[in-house]
C-alpha cells in the first residue's frame, strides 16, 4: 500500500508523477484517521506499506503517523526527497519503528540535480541526510530517476549508491505519465541512451552481485512490450492519496467514469472490492489482442492509464505493446523524440505546489 500522506514539496521535478490537480494541506487526512486505515489495511493482508508523498517529512506529525503504522504491524517505507529530514527527526523515526528508507536522487552533481529537482542547495542536503541515514542504520533504497538529461550519468549513479552505502538502487526511467507529459520531449531518453541503460544495469548486476541489488525499470515507449503496471490492476497494490480517496495505482482518476471511495465513508476492505477497484481486475475486461494473448497473464495488458493517456481508451492494449492497434502512436513519439536536440533541460515545465 502506498500512502500518500500530502502532495506538499519543496522539489518540483518534471516529471512529477502526482496528480495533475493537487490536494491543500487542509484536505490531507489526519493522524488519527491514517492509524485506522493501517489497522484495516494490516486486516485486509497488506504487509508492506510505502509513506509518501509529495515529501512525506513536509508533515510535522510524520513520526506519530509512522508509529500508528509499525504498531498494526506493518512493514514501513519512507519515500522521500531527504528534504525536511534532520537528525532528530530519523532518530524519532527510528524510534517510532520505520524500518527502511528510500531516498530519491536526481543526479550526480549539484548542477544536474539541482536542475532537475528545481531546488538550489538539493544536493548537498540529500547527500548529507545519506550520511545521517547510514549513521542512524536504516537499510537504504537509492531511487534513481533516469531520463534523457542524466541517463549518461547511470554508471556514477550506481557507483554513489555503493558509497552511500545502499543495499540496492532502483534505477527507475521516468514513465511519460500526467505532468512528465507536458516535459516529454526533454525527457524521453534516445534509442542509444535506453540501450546504454540495459547493458550498464546487466554489468552493474554482475560486478556487484551480493552487495547491491539493482532493481530497473526501463523506459517502455522503447521496449517492445509493456510493463505489468502494478502487477495488474486491483490485484496486490492500493494507493490512499492524502485526502483518503483510495485508487487502484496513482494514475488512475485519468480514467474517466470511475469513482474512487473515500476511506472516511467506507472501510479499506469494501473499497478494496468495490467497483473502481473491480474495474480492470482479471482478464474479462480485456478485448483483443490482449484477451486471446499468451503474455496477458504477464503483463495484464500492461498499464490502464497510459491506454488512456495514448489511444483513449482504458481497456485497449498498452500502445507501448508491439500487437496493440495503438502502437503507431508511441512509435511517432518515439521518432519525433529522437530527432529533437536537446538534453540541457532548457524549457523545463516544473512542477510547483
Ligand atoms: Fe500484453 Fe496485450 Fe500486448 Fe499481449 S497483446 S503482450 S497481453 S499488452
Ligand atoms: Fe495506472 Fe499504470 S499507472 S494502471
Amino acid at each position: 500500500m502506498l500512502a500518500e500522506l500530502t502532495h506538499r514539496c519543496p522539489l518540483a521535478c518534471p516529471y512529477c508523477s502526482n496528480p495533475l490537480e493537487l490536494t491543500a494541506r487542509e484536505r490531507e487526512l489526519d493522524a488519527a484517521t491514517w492509524a485506522r486505515v493501517f489497522r484495516e489495511a494490516a486486516a485486509l493482508g497488506v504487509l508492506q506499506l510505502h509513506l509518501s508523498g509529495g515529501e512525506p517529512a513536509s508533515r510535522r506529525d510524520l513520526e506519530g503517523i509512522t508509529a500508528s503504522a509499525a504498531e498494526a504491524g506493518l512493514y514501513t517505507n519512507l519515500i522521500t526527497s531527504g528534504v525536511g529530514l534532520t537528525e532528530r527527526r530519523l532518530r524519532a523515526l527510528e524510534a517510532a519503528g520505520l524500518d527502511h528508507v528510500q531516498l530519491s536522487l536526481q543526479g550526480v552533481n549539484p548542477q544536474s540535480a539541482d536542475l532537475i529537482g528545481g531546488y538550489a542547495g538539493g544536493f548537498e542536503r540529500k547527500m548529507e541526510v545519506a550520511q545521517l541515514i547510514a549513521a542512524q542504520g536504516f537499510p537504504l533504497t537509492l531511487n534513481a530517476v533516469m531520463h534523457r538529461l542524466n541517463l549518461d550519468d547511470l554508471p556514477r549513479m550506481i557507483e554513489m549508491a555503493v558509497e552511500l552505502g545502499a543495499r540496492r538502487i532502483e534505477v527507475a526511467c521516468v514513465q511519460m505519465h500526467g505532468w512528465a507529459a507536458r516535459n516529454r520531449a526533454a525527457l524521453m531518453p534516445t534509442r542509444a541512451q535506453a540501450e546504454g541503460a540495459k547493458a550498464e544495469v546487466a554489468r552493474a548486476r554482475a560486478a556487484l552481485k551480493g552487495r547491491l541489488v539493482v532493481d530497473f525499470v526501463p523506459p517502455d515507449y522503447h521496449s517492445d512490450y509493456p510493463k505489468a503496471c502494478m502487477g495488474g490492476w486491483g490485484s496486490t497494490g492500493l494507493v490512499v492519496a492524502p485526502d483518503g480517496r483510495v485508487m487502484p495505482c496513482h494514475a488512475a482518476e485519468t480514467i474517466p467514469g470511475l469513482v474512487f471511495q473515500n476511506v472516511a465513508e467506507a472501510p479499506l476492505a469494501d473499497i478494496w472490492r468495490g467497483p473502481a477497484f473491480s474495474a480492470f481486475r482479471g482478464e474479462d475486461w480485456m478485448q483483443e489482442p490482449c484477451r486471446s494473448c499468451d503474455r496477458r497473464g504477464l503483463d495484464f495488458g500492461g498499464c490502464r492509464c497510459q491506454a488512456m493517456a495514448l489511444a483513449g481508451d482504458p481497456a485497449a492494449a498498452d500502445p507501448v505493446c508491439r500487437k496493440a492497434p495503438g502502437r503507431g502512436l508511441v512509435d511517432a513519439l518515439l521518432s519525433a523524440s529522437e530527432a529533437s536536440v536537446g538534453g540541457d533541460g532548457a524549457g523545463l515545465a516544473y512542477r510547483r505546489f
